[in-house]
């Protein structure tokens, strides 16, 4: 099942445009998006209630969608208002909107109650709009239900097995990396501290930082939305605000996780530097440093799937590790039951 009352990653802003509607599986429904003639964003049910034909195929028309197929037209409501050849428009003839808003170079969408949209702050991400950072993001289409992304992303204790030549560096060093774990009733924050620990490979590739360091990690779920916030100070520094204002290097990524279908999930991620935020070579660097890292991510979520899709009644074990995971999908967990209370969610 999906909570639907969340506010997801549906597009980076560049993917919708005024010139082609385009289409995109979010939480296993169709949708497509498109730009209206004052720039803000539509998103419709991917179908035309006419003959069924994905209306992401069409042509925007001003600020409505028109079906490829025999031409009728929408407005961004969803409402029919034009029907080729004939004056009347039967009352049946609309296909659902779906609430978005476009906030820091990406379109949010909100799949479930509308009224309850207007009362939920959409999250943003502000990395993506200040100046004083560089950036660049990608979307992965990784074959995985959407909670491995979001235990994988929540779990520090694999870098030092997966990440070995990027962001890990020594096991050892991980394994006795003690974390704090913060929990409201809709987020959970891990954080640790890496004390006097030599500098992982990206930190010595990006700031040529060969000396020890003092490491910190906090990582931030909410649901649809991860924020990693690492970097590295002089030893003894790393946890005054002060060290970490004077910080060696730092920087921040965003893990947009948003359901396409049960078994497959989109992963909007960015990679911000601060080192020389205007230097597009230097944000590649960080970009590449960061891609690497997410494609052994992906290809371990993948395989991991795979054989527990073999064995789905099988049950996994916890340690201790887990804490912060298991703390989100319990928060997931729990969006899911009240909106089946309240009967909004949706089926997987
Ligand atoms: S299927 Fe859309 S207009 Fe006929
Ligand atoms: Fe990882």
């Amino acid at each position: 099942m999906f909570a639907r009352n969340v506010w997801y990653v549906a597009a980076w802003s560049s993917e919708v445009t005024a010139k082609k509607p385009f289409g995109r599986r979010i939480l296993n429904e169709p949708v497509a998006f498109y730009r209206k003639t004052d720039g803000t964003a539509a998103a419709l049910f991917d179908r035309c209630c006419h003959r069924g034909y994905p209306l992401s195929h069409g042509r925007i028309i001003g600020s409505n969608l028109q079906c490829g197929y025999h031409g009728i037209e929408f407005n961004c409501e969803g409402t029919c208002v034009k029907i080729p050849g004939q004056e009347t428009i039967p009352s049946r003839a609309k296909v659902r909107s779906f609430p978005v808003e476009e906030k820091d170079g990406l379109i949010w969408i909100w799949m479930g109650d509308a009224k309850r949209a207007q009362q939920t702050p959409v999250p943003g991400y502000q990395w993506h709009t200040d100046e004083r950072w560089g950036w660049k993001g990608t979307t992965f289409l990784i074959k995985s239900n959407h909670l491995y992304l979001n235990d994988n992303l929540l779990d520090a204790s694999h870098l030092g097995y997966v990440h070995l030549k990027t962001v890990g560096g020594n096991p050892g060093i991980h394994d006795k990396t003690a974390m704090k774990v913060e929990r409201t009733d809709r987020s959970v924050t891990v954080s640790r501290l890496l004390p006097d620990t030599p500098p992982a490979p990206t930190y010595t590739k990006m700031a040529n930082i060969t000396c020890n360091i003092d490491r910190w990690q906090d990582i931030h779920f909410q649901p649809g939305l991860i924020c990693v916030d690492v970097g590295a100070t002089k030893v003894g520094t790393g946890q005054t605000a002060e060290g970490r204002a004077n910080a060696m290097f730092e920087f921040r990524v965003a893990n947009g996780v948003t359901p396409e279908t049960e078994h497959t999930t989109h992963y909007f991620w960015s990679a911000a530097q601060s080192l020389n935020p205007s230097d597009a070579a230097v944000t590649q660097t960080m970009y590449d440093e960061i891609e690497k890292t997410f494609r052994e991510d992906w290809e371990v979520i993948e395989a991991q799937y795979e054989r527990l899709l073999e064995a789905p009644d099988w049950r996994t074990v916890d340690v201790n590790n887990d804490v912060a995971s298991v703390q989100a999908r319990r928060i997931y967990d729990s969006l899911v039951r009240e909106e089946c209370e309240v009967g909004t969610a949706s089926p997987s």
